[in-house]
């Protein structure tokens, strides 16, 4: 299978002469959930802010879909099928949670045909039935875990061909990460392509087709899921080289 998106050896980084990325290559999958690990500080962030063109790389390239994207203007993403579901809010707080929702999908509306903006707000709302109580209220008065469901369905009605999620789990209650997931297989089960990097290694591992493991800003090893399986704590270990 040809990839959807992929990284050739990219080199990139905060300031000009500190690599945070170092010769980097991974590819993405069409309609596959592949997971990318790795340590506190290992670069899996500045990987996603690369593809999404907050950071250009100072060497190699990203493609995606037949494209050269590497340096991309960030809001032009959306033209293309690529969302990005960050670690921290993307929501206006002080703007109510029905425009946040609506701010991505008119924009799409505009450039694409066939976007049926009320249709799809209809179909959202069936599968995250809990956003419609909160439509009215300020998206900054929402707890941490209604928020994060609301930068689900700002995703799911973009329906992108590829969604990057950044740590999508952290900080809530272990029921609403079990609902995070949930939303993940949803979008997955949609034939929708997903980068899904998330501290909790057994859940990316059970989740994800392929995985990355990544050290140092860059990929220490990878496989298919079938590989990560049977002595999981041990072989993450040994590729991440540490004891924990
Ligand atoms: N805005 C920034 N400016 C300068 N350095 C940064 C910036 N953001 C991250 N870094 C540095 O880049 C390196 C990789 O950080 P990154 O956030 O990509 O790691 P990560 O794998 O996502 O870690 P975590 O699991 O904690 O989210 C770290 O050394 C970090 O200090
Ligand atoms: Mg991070």
């Amino acid at each position: 299978m040809s990839a959807l998106l992929s990284m050739s050896g990219v080199t990139a980084g905060y300031a000009a002469d500190i690599d945070i990325l170092r010769n980097l290559s991974l590819s993405i999958e069409p309609a596959r959930i592949t997971g990318l690990i790795g340590l506190n500080g290992a670069g899996k962030s500045t990987l996603i802010k690369a593809i999404c063109g907050f950071l250009r790389p100072g060497t190699g390239s990203i493609h995606y879909d037949g494209a050269d994207i590497t340096g991309i203007a960030p809001h032009t993403l959306i033209d293309r099928g690529i969302w990005y579901i960050p670690q921290e809010s993307s929501l206006f707080p002080y703007m109510s949670v029905a425009d946040n929702l609506r701010l991505p999908l008119e924009r799409l509306a505009r450039t694409t045909a066939g976007v049926e903006i009320d249709a799809r707000f209809e179909e959202m709302l069936r599968h995250f039935p809990a956003i419609r109580a909160k439509l009215h209220d300020q998206a900054g008065d929402l707890s941490g875990g209604q928020q994060k469901m609301v930068e689900f369905a700002k995703a799911y009605l973009v329906r992108p061909r590829l969604c990057l999620i950044d740590e999508p789990s952290i900080g809530l209650a272990p029921k609403i990460a079990l609902e995070v997931y949930q939303w993940i297989e949803l979008f997955s089960g949609q034939g929708m392509a997903i980068l899904l990097v998330d501290h909790n290694v057994r859940r990316v591992v059970q989740m994800s087709e392929y995985i990355y493991v990544m050290s140092l800003g860059e990929i220490t090893a990878e496989g298919k899921r079938a590989d990560f399986e049977g002595d999981l704590h041990e072989q993450v270990r040994s590729w991440l080289g540490v004891n924990f």
